[in-house]
């Protein structure tokens, strides 16, 4: 019998990106219409406990003894979930199931991880406090992406918009009137790593500069928050303009996403910027509700793979 038995959604990150790494404050949303899906059937007594990544080619990670060495992003998140629970690996198949965009800046990593973990404490008829949980997957981050902040692992698994330090205890923020968003993906894969290793390179050899860009985007993010929770939004428009200027000078914008971003402008957004490690992935967009259709069909006419929106509330 195959049980639907946890997910996990995808996420955005509004503003901050980057700078966030250098101990700057970000602001990341939940994007809960897109979600990784974990399905589990029962398998024969002693068939032992395997994993079946569908959107990886069907992928199929045996998690035995042997994989507790390898650097399996997987099998690693399982045997820490079993090992804190103090159980063995049970007798089940779990499938993920993601329709959340692969490598592009929306926290895909992060779901498939906490949908599985959470699969399995269903499977172990076990909860875990979000806490817990979120550190886990944040271990599991560091195998996909080397040096994360743990912005994506924290609003996936809490599944709030959150106002994010490195190393504190995310705040939960208080939207003060519901915003719409528009995401438009530019077809092309990035990797975050690469981006947030080149920024690093920027930041080894030119401090200056690379600090002074990374301290304005930090203001930013503190001036973003006010204008949500204070409901101004024609000035977070400005802001999230203002922060992609900055994030292209950090060298991690691309070609297609200025396009996207100058064009979702001129198509009346209030504010456009891309979103996560850049480079490629997708660019988000502020929108009044008049606009959403307008701006959507811009985007796809002007070359985006694909285009979504949502409320953040
Ligand atoms: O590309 P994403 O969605 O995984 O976002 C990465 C965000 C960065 O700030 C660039 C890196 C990080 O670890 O926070």
């Amino acid at each position: 019998m195959n049980i639907l038995a946890r997910s996990a959604c995808a996420k955005i990150i509004l503003l901050g990106e980057h700078a966030v790494v250098y101990g700057k404050p970000s602001i990341a949303v939940p994007f809960s219409t897109l979600r990784t899906f974990a399905t589990i059937a029962a398998s024969p007594v002693g068939s032992g406990f395997s994993i079946t990544a569908v959107d990886l080619d069907n992928q199929l990670t045996v998690v035995d003894q042997q994989s507790q060495t390898v650097e399996d992003p997987l099998a690693v998140a399982s045997w820490k979930m079993f090992e804190l629970l103090g159980i063995s690996p049970p007798d089940a198949n779990i499938s993920l199931h993601s329709n959340i965009p692969i490598a592009s800046g929306m926290g895909s990593g992060a779901a498939l991880t906490t949908a599985l973990l959470r699969a399995i404490l269903h499977i172990a008829d076990r909860t875990l406090p979000n806490e817990k949980l979120n550190e886990i997957v944040y271990e599991i981050e560091k195998i996909h992406h080397g040096t994360p902040s743990g912005i994506d692992n924290t609003v996936i698994v809490y599944e709030k918009p959150v106002y994010f330090v490195r190393g504190l205890e995310p705040e939960r923020l208080k939207v003060a009137h519901p915003f719409s968003l528009v995401i438009a993906d530019t077809g092309v894969s990035a990797s975050t790593k690469v981006a947030v290793s080149d920024v690093r390179k920027l930041y080894d050899n030119n401090r200056l500069v690379t600090q002074q860009l990374i301290d304005s985007i930090g203001e930013l993010v503190l001036e973003g928050r006010q204008a949500i929770e204070g409901n101004h939004f024609v000035e977070l428009g400005a802001i999230m303009n203002r922060n992609h200027e900055l994030l292209k000078e950090l060298t991690v914008s691309a070609p297609m996403l200025d396009k996207l971003v100058e064009c979702a402008r001129q198509a009346g957004a209030l504010g456009a910027k891309l979103t996560g490690g850049g480079r490629g992935g997708n660019m988000i967009c502020l929108v009044t509700p008049d606009v959403i259709g307008s701006v959507k069909s811009s985007l796809l006419a002007n070359g985006a793979y694909r285009v979504y929106d949502t409320i953040v509330q």
